[in-house]
């Protein structure tokens, strides 16, 4: 399988992966983020946030309010959390996950409580915790 690895041992260091893997992504791509509570889900978003051409300021977890647009161009980038969904693939279905790649880039924390919904092909980042400051970042494509 066709995968890329990134050992990180600062935020820092994972903000500037993000920015990294954010330069490339564009209307249309899916990014799954899969990794445990603290792991770096929202830290790295604020990288690729950047990376994309958003403001990386506004960046926060979107826990409590399901989706947050980041504005970047004509084509934004949508940043949901699925943690507190009880039907994670309903509720995809109905905010229009569709709708959000017809216009921009989505990043979705705890994708993994979701299935079917997900689109393919998309990215999907593993956030692996191996040390209070060091983070091993894992990507793929699913197609
Ligand atoms: N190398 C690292 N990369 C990313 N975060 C790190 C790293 N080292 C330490 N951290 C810390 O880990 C925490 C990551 O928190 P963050 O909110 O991004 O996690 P999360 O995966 O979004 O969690 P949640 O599931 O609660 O949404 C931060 O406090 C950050 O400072
Ligand atoms: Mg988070």
């Amino acid at each position: 399988m066709n995968e890329t690895i990134y050992n990180t041992t600062s935020v820092d260091e994972t903000y500037a992966v993000g920015r990294e893997i954010g330069a490339t992504l564009g209307a249309g791509d899916c990014l799954a983020l899969l990794g445990t509570l603290g792991a770096g889900k929202t830290a790295i978003t604020r990288g690729i946030a950047e990376g994309y051409g958003a403001d990386a300021s506004n960046v926060s977890s979107p826990t409590y309010v399901l989706c947050h647009q980041y504005p970047a161009g004509d084509r934004p980038l949508y940043h949901l959390d699925l943690y507190r969904m009880v039907s994670a693939d309903e509720e995809l279905e109905d905010i229009g996950l569709e709708d959000f790649l017809a216009e921009g880039a989505v990043v979705i924390e705890w994708a993994n409580l979701a299935g079917a919904t997900l689109p393919h092909p998309r990215w999907e980042l593993t956030i692996d915790i191996t040390g209070e400051n060091s983070r091993t970042l894992t990507l793929k494509r699913i197609e």
